[in-house]
């Protein structure tokens, strides 16, 4: 009924995740809050690391891409799994850091990692660096060679793929930020030169074609390309490379039309064609990893909103006003990402509304959707809107000095805090007189 599995009705015709009221979190927590479902998250990360064993025996780590959504209990949790992590900068590896996580599992991406961020990275150990470009290659070079030590790097490759997703989220193509090309004989180029240097040791290569992908077809076609590309470094510069990283982007179901490729028909799929594209230019099967985020906690994820003025402009459309918006979820502004939005207190009610959802920050895109089918709303309701676990929290603000949400984590029937709620002190903090 709902689109993600830890979401059901009870008989008071509540929305519920993971067993829990949500009518009664919202009242104990307060509004917006964010809350996630424990289990959700364990049997995503299972979903991955089973497929991974079972279509390529294992050969490979899974990685989550913290992106998605950062915190340290979610590093924790996925330390947990025996999985590995994907950050993208200093602000998440210290995060993963404050959390324990086990470093040598660590992969530190980024087009334009700053100096201290590589040096907080060398301190900490992190185990592996995707190298984005040739200054950056240097200066890794440098700092690890100050401290003695050599760095195990893999190249972010841009295969030249075009996945069939939105505009700012496809990333696999050569008019990308990301990366070094492989059709000019760039990336084969900054391999050979990082070859002849002292203190990084190349061990792979990485793409990442795009996000929120639903075809099957450019995650297989980018893991030929990346395949022949090793076979050709092997070729051109004896050079083996041992690890494939093959990126996230796997496509989740926002609405109940979204129809999402299941993990082991990816897995499959792509373990064929390394399999096979290793086999035909003879180069040993690569250790392989994939780095999902959004498929990894989205689902798990929804907000609470309590719902505030509803506006009729006759002949026009009807506003309903919340008291969160683009500063908690962006991502209706940004890429007009369209979820599923429930009236959590009469949640199983006909959808005879239909309503603008407008967040509260002065800005008239501030909406977080459009004509969208919902019970009849009024003020105090509580809205619920669905599989917001990945780049919401992640991706908030403080515009209008709106404090970030708490968010609240439900396991067995009990839920904790594991964001505490921003106060406008927080707000004020590092103001300075
Ligand atoms: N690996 C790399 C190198 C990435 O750049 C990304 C996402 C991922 C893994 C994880 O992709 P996922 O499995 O979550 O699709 N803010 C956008 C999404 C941006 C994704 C950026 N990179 C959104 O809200 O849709």
């Amino acid at each position: 009924m709902f689109v993600s599995d830890c979401l059901e009705a009870n008989e008071q015709n509540h929305l519920t995740i993971g067993g829990l009221d949500v009518t009664e979190l919202a009242a104990e927590y307060k509004t917006p809050l964010y809350v996630l479902d424990e289990e959700t998250i364990h049997r995503n990360c299972k979903l991955y690391t089973d497929s991974m064993a079972q279509f390529y025996d294992g050969n490979g780590l899974v990685l989550y891409a913290s992106k998605a959504c950062c915190t340290m209990t979610l590093c924790k949790l996925i330390a947990s799994e025996g999985m590995g992590l994907d950050v993208v900068s200093g602000g998440e590896l210290y995060t993963a850091k404050k959390a324990g996580f086990p470093m040598e599992r660590v992969y530190f991406h980024g087009n334009n990692k700053t100096r201290p961020e590589l040096e907080l990275a060398l301190s900490c150990g992190v185990g592996q660096i995707v190298v984005d470009n040739r200054d950056e290659l240097l200066l890794i070079n440098e700092l690890w060679g100050n401290a003695g030590k050599r760095a195990d790097i893999l190249f972010r490759i841009k295969p030249g793929i075009d996945a069939h997703t939105h505009d700012f989220i496809m990333t696999g193509q050569i008019d990308s930020k990301f990366g070094v090309a492989l059709e000019t004989g760039e990336a084969m180029e900054i391999i050979k030169e990082a070859a002849s240097l002292p203190h990084v040791q190349v061990v792979g290569v990485h793409c990442h074609i795009g996000s929120q992908i639903f075809d099957l077809e450019p995650f297989c076609t980018a893991a030929e390309v990346m395949v022949n590309f090793m076979a050709d470094v092997h070729d051109a510069l004896g050079l083996t490379l041992t690890r494939l990283n093959l990126g996230g982007g796997f496509g989740i179901p926002y609405t109940p039309q979204d129809d999402p490729i299941p993990y082991n028909a990816y897995m499959q799929a792509v373990s064929r064609v390394v399999k096979e594209t290793a086999a035909s230019r003879m180069l040993p099967l690569p250790y392989i990893l994939m780095e999902p985020g959004r498929s990894i906690v989205a689902s798990a994820g929804i907000t609470l909103y309590t719902v505030g003025n509803i506006k009729e402009i006759p002949g026009i459309r009807h506003y309903l006003s919340v008291d969160g918006g683009m500063c908690d979820n962006p991502r209706y502004m940004l890429y007009e990402a369209e979820y599923d939005f429930v009236i959590a207190n009469r949640c199983t009610d006909p959808k005879t509304a239909t309503y603008t959802i407008a967040g509260k920050c002065c800005e008239s895109g501030d909406l977080l959707g459009e004509n969208i089918p919902l019970q009849q709303a009024q003020r105090g309701d509580i809205l619920a809107v669905l599989a917001t676990g990945a780049y919401n929290y992640s991706m908030a603000s403080n515009y209008n000095r709106i404090p970030k949400p708490a968010m609240v984590m439900v396991k067995d029937g009990k839920s904790r805090v594991i964001v505490k709620r921003e106060t406008y002190e927080d707000i004020v903090r590092n103001d300075c007189e």
